[in-house]
């Protein structure tokens, strides 16, 4: 695309995408994806020969910090500008985004966004518009006008509450032309705009905008802008909140999966802790947020325990159930009230944001970045109501207004257009011993589905190396834990359930084999290796079906034993009887956890020797030598004995699980697949 303008001019395009990374960079300027910042310039028309005069504009989707060339949408300003002409008024203004389609400049770039009126329309060369807590807190005060007038005098104009759109924009440049001092605007119940002849100016004139407010606020605030404390609200110190927070997390997950399932992410920062420890925080949480963009994200308003942290934890639980239920009738209500017959069908009625005083945040997503977004968000709206009752009283748009925004056309159709979702989305995995081996192959294969996965193993640095080659910690964490000690098993259990809100599917794969005749076998030897497998796997296996049961989500629990758990050899009887061990305890447990709809299944593999840890360590030099074989050689050796006469590894073994605990397979319990190229004795009857 030819957009790069003469070598004597700046690169508009170039600027603006590193003024949007700085601007984006601190939160304090907007919030995550929120805002969009432009640049206007002449270039060569590719067509013509001649000068055409360009404005590239951060498009649909994305977020200023990140923001590339890709990212911009880049329009012709004539015809942008001539859409004033056919512009059809403000009952159809959302039509105008397809028009925008026809001003774009060459191909490529971004969707433009439903803000582009604003940017084209405005007549500056450099505009931003950005969701500050500073400005939005003005914008949403009740006397937000007169204050933004206190506070910046003329230079700063007031621009009453639309939705963002066509007429949005009109609104604006309107304004700007009206007030030629003026170098941005408030826009009630919304954020900022604002404006200058070159980039520079731009950002200064948004920085000052920002600062100035949040001065403003530090210095004319009231002493306690959420109220007094409320007795017995104070934050629990920070073991015992932790320790509570996931007892509490697989109920709280449970309720905000009611319609569909989600991923969930837990905050304790001050700013929330100190919100929930005083007085107004019900009468606040409950006028909900107000900036556009959190209504997807944190829906209106959120739920919220109404008792201390020093009830008993079966209080809070029950409270929490009967509190769910009101809360699915509430937003049914709500949008019973505001649906018209083109609304889009209800998104379901579950809360996104739950926050439990004393303790912290809860907030929800379809994946673990939505989750931890939609509670940046709501800090977002803690400090905007802060602001906002400091100076005046926190006055948000109306019901309406917000369910407009919520159940906006154009919104849904972006929802629609969303990708398929992989076939684990939302489902949270721990996988033990999976720093090496099968374990990780398993872990890498679930979280290649869509899942969340916690690589659990004895080493932290291991485990937390092989999470890193998985994904960033939106995908997978590492965490420490030897599976034969109880307390570790439960402290590795509840840093899954923090990271991410639950647990799904648990896989039973961490193990070691040391080969040993009855004669040569120390009692060290059998309970080193009945710790692990046996005793962990159970120790894992009833810490995670807590989590399980309270969900109320169903799950999966996976045990990998061996073919050595049914096929009998020399030299094998500590790891084989602990093997037979794990298999039973798939079928005991399947037995007991199917009420709760729980599957318990079971992976037998053999001959794993690429990748594995165990074969490595001596395992496989002593195999090697029992056969008269090359220790590099016994892959092909062990594929030799097979019936398929292929070699197995650890991707095999991790395909079964998935297969197991995948979308297909929702009627198998109790069963163990054998993932052994086929060992007849080995057959399972
Ligand atoms: N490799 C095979 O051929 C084969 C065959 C049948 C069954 N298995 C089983 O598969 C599982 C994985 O074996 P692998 O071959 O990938 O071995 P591996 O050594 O590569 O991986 C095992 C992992 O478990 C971890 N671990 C050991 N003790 C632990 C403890 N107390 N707590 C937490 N983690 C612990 C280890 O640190 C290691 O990372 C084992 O249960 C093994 O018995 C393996
Ligand atoms: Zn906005």
């Amino acid at each position: 695309m030819s957009t790069s303008p003469n070598d004597t001019t700046p690169n508009p395009a170039a600027e603006l995408i590193a003024r949007s990374n700085r601007l984006g960079a601190d939160p304090k300027n907007t919030n995550y994806a929120g805002g969009n910042t432009s640049a206007k310039g002449t270039v060569t028309d590719p067509v013509t020969g001649r000068p055409v005069e360009l404005v590239w504009v951060k498009g649909s989707g994305g977020d200023l910090g990140t923001l590339t060339e890709s990212g911009l949408a880049v329009l012709r300003l004539d015809r942008m500008r001539a859409l004033v002409d056919v512009y059809p008024g403000v009952d159809r203004e959302d039509e105008m985004v397809a028009a925008f389609d026809y001003c774009l400049h060459g191909k490529g770039g971004a969707a433009p966004s439903i803000d582009t009126a604003m940017h084209g329309l405005v007549d500056a060369a450099h505009v931003d518009h950005l969701h500050p807590d500073s400005g939005i807190a003005i914008a949403t005060a009740a006397d937000g006008e007169a204050l933004t007038g206190a506070i910046f005098g003329d230079k700063v104009a007031w621009v009453p509450w639309r939705r963002p759109g066509f007429q949005l924009g009109l609104d604006i440049a309107a304004i700007k032309e009206a007030n030629p001092q003026a170098v941005g605007c408030i826009l009630g119940g919304h954020g900022i705009t604002a404006w200058g002849d070159t980039s520079e100016e731009a950002e200064a004139n948004s920085l000052w905008i920002i600062d100035t407010a949040a001065a403003h606020i530090a210095e004319h605030s009231r002493p306690e802008p959420f109220g007094p404390a409320l007795q017995g609200y104070a934050a629990l110190p920070q073991q015992e909140r932790r320790a509570r927070a996931a007892v509490l997390a697989p109920t709280i997950r449970g309720i905000a999966s009611h319609d569909r399932p989600m991923v969930g992410h837990f905050t304790d920062s001050d700013v929330v802790l100190d919100f929930l420890a005083s007085a107004e925080h019900p009468r606040l949480a409950a006028l909900g947020t107000s900036c556009p963009d959190h209504f997807l994200r944190t829906k209106v308003k959120p739920l919220v325990l109404d008792l201390p942290p020093s009830a008993p934890v079966e209080d809070s639980v029950a409270r929490l159930q009967e509190l769910a239920v009101a809360y699915r009738e509430d937003y049914q209500g709500y949008y019973d009230r505001n649906a018209t017959p083109d609304s889009p069908a209800i998104r379901g009625a579950d809360p996104l944001i739950v926050l439990v005083p004393g303790v912290g945040m809860f907030s929800y997503g379809k994946d673990k970045q939505t989750a931890r977004v939609a509670g940046e968000f709501y800090v977002n709206a803690i400090n905007v109501m802060r602001g906002a009752e400091g100076l005046s009283t926190y006055a948000p748009i109306d019901e309406e207004e917000k369910f407009r925004i919520e159940y906006w056309a154009l919104e849904e159709a972006k929802l629609q257009r969303m990708p398929k979702p992989k076939p684990l989305a939302t489902r949270i995995a721990l996988v033990t011993g999976a720093a090496s081996g099968i374990g990780k192959a398993i872990a890498t294969k679930l979280a290649a589905e869509g899942a969340c996965v916690v690589v659990a193993d004895l080493d932290l640095a291991k485990a937390q190396a092989a999470a890193a080659e998985i994904g960033g910690p939106d995908v997978a964490i590492g965490v420490q834990a030897d599976v034969s000690d109880e307390a570790q098993v439960q402290a590795m259990v509840d840093a899954a359930v923090l990271a991410f809100g639950g647990v799904d599917l648990v896989v039973n794969n961490a193990g070691l084999s040391l080969s040993k005749s009855l004669l040569d076998t120390t009692v060290a030897d059998w309970d080193l290796q009945h710790d692990v497998m046996a005793k962990g796997s159970f120790l894992v296996s009833r810490t995670a079906a807590r989590v399980l049961i309270d969900q109320g989500l169903g799950g999966d629990i996976i045990y990998i034993s061996s073919k050595n758990s049914v096929f009998a050899g020399p030299n094998n009887i500590a790891y084989s009887a602990v093997k037979a061990d794990q298999a039973h305890q798939v079928r005991l447990l399947a037995a007991e956890l199917g009420q709760h709809g729980i599957k318990v299944n079971g992976v037998n593999p053999d001959g794993v020797v690429r990748g594995s840890g165990i074969f490595s360590s001596g395992w496989g030099a002593n195999r090697a030598a029992v056969y008269g074989v090359e220790e590099d050689k016994l892959g092909e050796f062990y594929a030799q004995r097979t019936l398929l006469k292929r070699e197995v590894l650890p991707e095999h073994c991790a395909n079964a699980v998935f297969a197991l605990c995948g979308p297909d397979m929702t009627h198998t319990t109790g069963l163990h697949i054998p993932v052994d190229a086929g060992v007849a004795a080995a057959f399972l009857r």
